[in-house]
């Protein structure tokens, strides 16, 4: 899997910013984001439609992660919305698919459906969404060794999932997907990330996105309908870190002494 790629949550909502949304991916694509993050819930099947448009007719086509509503998650209805969401981006085939979080889907039902859409080539791998670490215990359980991501809340200001949740996927080669890796915006009026920008060279953004790039396992997926912002954020792959840098991030964003329960968005 990439280790960037464009979020997409809250476009496909209104017609009005249709054409600026799809604008932000296609210039995103023009530059090289190898990734595009999206889900059936995002604009209620809008997200994918755009993402299906910004795709079409291109050359070399990015790696395309979905995820499946929990509700939806059944043995018959994980395949059924896998062909709905195939369907809105114009797809043979969902590269990485993941069970949005957990519901009251049986997660047995929910990973025999994606081992049969993964030998059907409907997808490539697949994952899951918002587990912490005994949910992750559970799902090894019955993903016969093949559970292929985990994506969740993970920034500076949330670190909570170091303690114990990066620990255990670490051990398991799963790669970590940080979602909000701005915390939405959030980090970005932090005036400690601000001040060691300016000493990185880079922007606030920039510096909190090259954070997480420099964790082994960890992919980021920062979200922007604003093509300045789009390549901005992109500019983060290539500012390196100085121990200094890192020290100092730790100091102003300690990661945990205890458990914390994973946040979820
Ligand atoms: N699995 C899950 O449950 C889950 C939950 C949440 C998110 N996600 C995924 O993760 C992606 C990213 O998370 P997110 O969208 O919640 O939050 P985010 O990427 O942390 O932040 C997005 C917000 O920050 C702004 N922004 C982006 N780049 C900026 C920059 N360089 N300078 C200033 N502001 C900037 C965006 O505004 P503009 O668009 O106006 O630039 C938007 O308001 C989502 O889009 C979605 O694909 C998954």
């Amino acid at each position: 899997m990439p280790v960037f790629g464009i979020g997409t949550w809250r476009m496909g909502e209104s017609n009005r910013d249709r054409n600026g949304e799809l604008d932000a991916i296609r210039h995103a694509l023009d530059l090289g984001y190898p990734m595009i993050d999206t889900a059936e819930m995002y604009g209620d099947g809008g997200a994918e439609e755009i993402v299906g448009e910004a795709i079409k007719s291109r050359k070399e086509r990015p790696f395309i992660v979905s995820k499946v509503y929990p509700h939806n998650a059944t043995r018959t209805g994980t395949i059924a919305a896998c062909e709905r969401s195939l369907k809105r981006m114009g797809l043979e085939r969902i590269d990485l698919y993941l069970l949005h979080w957990r519901g009251g889907s049986r997660l047995e039902d929910t990973f025999e459906a994606f081992h049969r859409l993964k030998a059907a080539g409907k997808i490539g791998d697949f994952g899951v969404s918002n587990f912490d670490t005994d949910d992750m215990e559970d799902a090894a359980r019955v993903d016969k060794g093949e559970n292929g991501a985990n994506q969740v809340l993970y920034c500076l200001s949330r670190r909570g999932p170091e303690f114990d949740l990066i620990p255990w996927m670490e051990k398991r080669a799963i790669p970590l997907m940080a979602y909000s890796p701005l915390d939405q915006g959030g980090l970005l009026g932090k005036s400690a990330l601000k001040k060691l920008a300016v000493e990185a060279g880079c922007t606030t953004a920039q510096l909190a996105l090259a954070w997480l790039l420099a964790r082994p396992g960890v992919v980021a997926i920062p979200k922007s309908s604003t093509r300045e912002r789009v390549k901005e954020n992109l500019g983060a792959v290539d500012v390196k870190l100085t121990p200094q840098i890192l020290a100092e991030l730790d100091k102003a964003f300690p990661p945990p002494k205890t458990k914390q329960s994973l946040q979820m968005l």
